[in-house]
């Protein structure tokens, strides 16, 4: 009897592990996977059931026709609105608009990303950026205009919208 109990402890073992397995494996697949093949049945019901984020220009203009004017004549105008201000559907719902809506949400939708970081992510110089796209390095830029890590006003410099408005970036 003795010369099989290592054994039996390893079947326990083996069986407790399978268990967990198949328990963990029925929480995480979801229901429909495995219907028609190796993958979610019903994937485009899950995906048209998540709410709506991004509403687009047009909802935008609807409120904001001064911003939405300026915005449609000058250098943005191929960047969406909720590109720079984060998903707006929230926002756009009459009378329940959460303020301040931040110039551009994290995913998370609370932790408001710096300007400069929004506009570096499309102005900073790269060698695979097409050449005419504008770009540009931070602190070449600012040295342009005698500033330097040194000058009291370069934090806020670095924020770029001290010179630049983000509707209408070139001064004119
Ligand atoms: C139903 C009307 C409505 C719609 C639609 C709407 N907004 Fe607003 N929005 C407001 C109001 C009202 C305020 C507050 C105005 C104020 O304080 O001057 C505001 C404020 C803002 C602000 C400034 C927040 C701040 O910190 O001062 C931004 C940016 C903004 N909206 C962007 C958008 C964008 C982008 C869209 C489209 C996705 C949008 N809004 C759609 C009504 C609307
Ligand atoms: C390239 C990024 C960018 C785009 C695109 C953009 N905005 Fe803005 N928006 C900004 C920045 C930056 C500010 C902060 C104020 C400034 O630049 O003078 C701002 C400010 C605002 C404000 C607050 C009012 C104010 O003048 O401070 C509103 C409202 C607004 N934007 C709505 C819109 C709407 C509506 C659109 C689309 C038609 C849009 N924005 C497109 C970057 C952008
Ligand atoms: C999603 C990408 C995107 C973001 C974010 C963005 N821009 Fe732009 N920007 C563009 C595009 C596209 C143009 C138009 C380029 C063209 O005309 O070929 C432009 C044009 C400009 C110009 C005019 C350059 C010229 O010589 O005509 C300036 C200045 C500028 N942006 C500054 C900013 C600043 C400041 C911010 C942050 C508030 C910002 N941009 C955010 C895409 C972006
Ligand atoms: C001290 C003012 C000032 C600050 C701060 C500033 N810029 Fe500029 N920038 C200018 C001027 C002036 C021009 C020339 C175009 C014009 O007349 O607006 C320019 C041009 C540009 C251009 C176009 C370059 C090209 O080759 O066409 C881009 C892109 C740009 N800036 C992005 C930024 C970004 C991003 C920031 C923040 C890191 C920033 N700027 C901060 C004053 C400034």
């Amino acid at each position: 009897m003795n010369n099989v109990q290592h054994i039996i402890r390893l079947s326990i073992i083996i069986v407790v592990i399978v268990s967990v397995l198949l328990v963990v494996r029925s929480v995480l697949v979801p229901p429909t996977f495995g219907e028609y093949g190796s993958y979610v049945g019903a994937s485009v019901e899950v995906i048209r059931n998540k709410p709506i984020k991004y509403v687009g220009n047009e909802v935008c203009k609807s409120c904001h026709k001064k911003e939405w004017k300026k915005w449609k004549k000058r250098e943005h105008q191929t960047v969406s609105c909720e590109v720079c201000h984060g998903p707006g559907a929230a926002h756009s719902v009459e009378d329940a608009y959460p303020r301040p809506l931040p110039v551009r949400s994290m995913t998370n939708g609370k932790m408001p990303l710096q300007v400069h970081d929004l506009c570096m992510s499309c102005h900073a110089k790269a060698p695979g950026r097409m050449s005419e796209h504008p770009q540009i390095m931070a602190k070449e830029h600012l040295a342009e205009f005698k500033i330097t890590e040194e000058s009291k006003d370069f934090e806020e410099s670095m924020q770029c919208i001290t010179c630049h408005k983000g509707h209408a970036p070139i001064s004119r």
